[in-house]
C-alpha cells in the first residue's frame, strides 16, 4: 500500500471481512474514532507502515485486542496483552446475572481466574459497596488486571492473589463467588481457529470434558460461601445439564441455568443455603 493513498481508498482497497478490523487497528494507531477516518486524507508514512506491520499480524492470527492492546466489556475498555484472556460478549451475561442478585451493601465476592479484571471490576463499578477478592494462576493475568484495576478506580477494592483456585482465600467466606472458568474440552482445542489458539489454553481448556476447573469450583464453593451466597458460573454451550445436575448433587438450591443470546446455555447460578 503507498504512502500517497487516501485513508478511504486504501480501506475500501481491502476485503471486506478485513475492513473492520483494520478501521479499528487505524483507529488505534491515530487515536480517531473509526467514523473519522473516512475524513482523513493521506496517512503520515510512519502509520502507514505500523499499520501494514498490524495488519500483516491480524493476517497471521493474532487477535484484534493483542494488537490494540486493549478490548471493551461492557461499554468499558480493558488493557489487554498476550497470554492474558480477551473478554467475550457471552461474559457480560454472566456479569449482568451477579449484579441482578447482588445489590449496593457492603458485601464481598470471590472471582476465580480473574483474567483481565474485565468481571471484578465492572462489579466493582456497578456496586461501590462491595470488595472483590480475585484469584488467578496466571502472574501476567494478575499484572494486567492490576493495571485495569487502576485504570478504573478501584485498586482499594480488588484483592489480587496469585494461586489455584480456593487455595489463595483458605478458611475464607464470602457472600458471592463468580467464575468464568476454562470450560473447553481438551479435544476442542485443535479444532479452534488460530486466533483462538494463540490466546492462553489453561485459560479455555478444562480436560478431557472441559468441566474439569467447574466440577472443583462447585465442589470448593460451600468451604467459601456464606450461608445464603451465590455461585455465578460461565460454561459450555451444552454443559447446562451437567452443571445444573452438578449443582444440586452438591446441596445448591435456586439452581438456574441461562442461556445467551445465540439461545446456548452460558451462565449457572446456584445459592447455598
Ligand atoms: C476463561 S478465562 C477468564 C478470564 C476473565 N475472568 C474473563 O472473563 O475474561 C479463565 C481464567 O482462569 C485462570 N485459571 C485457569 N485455571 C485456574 C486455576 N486452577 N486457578 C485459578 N485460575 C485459573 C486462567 O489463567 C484465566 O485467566
Amino acid at each position: 500500500m503507498g504512502s500517497s493513498t487516501s485513508v478511504r481508498q486504501l480501506l475500501s482497497s481491502l476485503p471486506e471481512e478485513l475492513r473492520r478490523d483494520a478501521e479499528l487497528l487505524l483507529s488505534h494507531l491515530l487515536s480517531v474514532k473509526p467514523w473519522e477516518l473516512y475524513f482523513l486524507n493521506e496517512l503520515p508514512r510512519e502509520v502507514l507502515a505500523r499499520f501494514n506491520e498490524l495488519l500483516r499480524r491480524r493476517l497471521e492470527g493474532q487477535p484484534l485486542a493483542y494488537l490494540i492492546g486493549e478490548w471493551d466489556c461492557m461499554g468499558r475498555t480493558f488493557k489487554l496483552e498476550p497470554g492474558v484472556l480477551v473478554p467475550r460478549p457471552e461474559t457480560e451475561l454472566l456479569i449482568e446475572k451477579v449484579l441482578e442478585r447482588i445489590k449496593d451493601e457492603p458485601l464481598t465476592g470471590l472471582e476465580i481466574g480473574v483474567g483481565s479484571g474485565c468481571i471484578a471490576v465492572n462489579l466493582l463499578l456497578e456496586r461501590p459497596g462491595l470488595k472483590v477478592t480475585g484469584v488467578d494462576v496466571s502472574e501476567k493475568a494478575l499484572r494486567v488486571a492490576a493495571l485495569n484495576a487502576e485504570r478504573h478506580g478501584v485498586t482499594g477494592r480488588l484483592k489480587l492473589l496469585k494461586g489455584d483456585l480456593y487455595r489463595p482465600v483458605e478458611g475464607q467466606r464470602f457472600d458471592f463467588i463468580v467464575s468464568n472458568p476454562p470450560y473447553l474440552p481438551e479435544a476442542a482445542w485443535p479444532e479452534l481457529p488460530p486466533e483462538v489458539r494463540a490466546e492462553d489454553k489453561t485459560a479455555l481448556v478444562a480436560g478431557r470434558k472441559g468441566t474439569e476447573v467447574i466440577e472443583r469450583i462447585v465442589r470448593g464453593a460451600p468451604e467459601h460461601l456464606k450461608r445464603g451466597g451465590w455461585l455465578f458460573l460461565e460454561i459450555g454451550h451444552d454443559q447446562g445439564a451437567f452443571v445444573e445436575e452438578l449443582l444440586r448433587r452438591a446441596g445448591f438450591t435456586e439452581v438456574n441455568i441461562f442461556k445467551d443470546y445465540a439461545g446456548q446455555d452460558r451462565v449457572a447460578v446456584a445459592q447455598w443455603s
